[in-house]
């Protein structure tokens, strides 16, 4: 596994969204309350960029179909079979990224 940063802890800050791109993988990386979450950026319905949705608390919700998402588990509300990638949140230094 490798480490691939993606911004330095000082530059994020509540309501921070930002795109990533790391080979085919494009990830979402959003700060709410303090609290780091990344997931897939592609709605897994149809693929949809999800940097576009609309956070309501903890619910990422996309704006092609309204499919809304868990930012914590990645599972859909709407259809169970539906759920996003999360990665895990990874640290070197003052850097957060993600490792795969
Ligand atoms: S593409 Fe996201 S809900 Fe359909």
């Amino acid at each position: 596994m490798a480490f691939h940063g993606l911004i330095r802890l000082d530059q994020l800050y509540d309501g921070y969204r930002g795109v990533f791109r790391i080979g085919r993988e494009e990830i979402l990386l959003l700060q709410q309350e303090g609290r780091v979450y990344l997931l897939d950026n592609r709605c897994p319905h149809q693929g949809f960029p999800l940097d576009r949705g609309t956070l309501r608390g903890e619910r990422l919700i996309c704006p092609r179909h309204g499919f809304a998402f868990h930012i914590e588990r990645g599972d859909c509300f709407q259809a169970s079979s539906c759920s996003l990638r999360i990665w895990s949140v990874a640290y070197q230094g003052s850097v957060i990224g993600v490792e795969f």
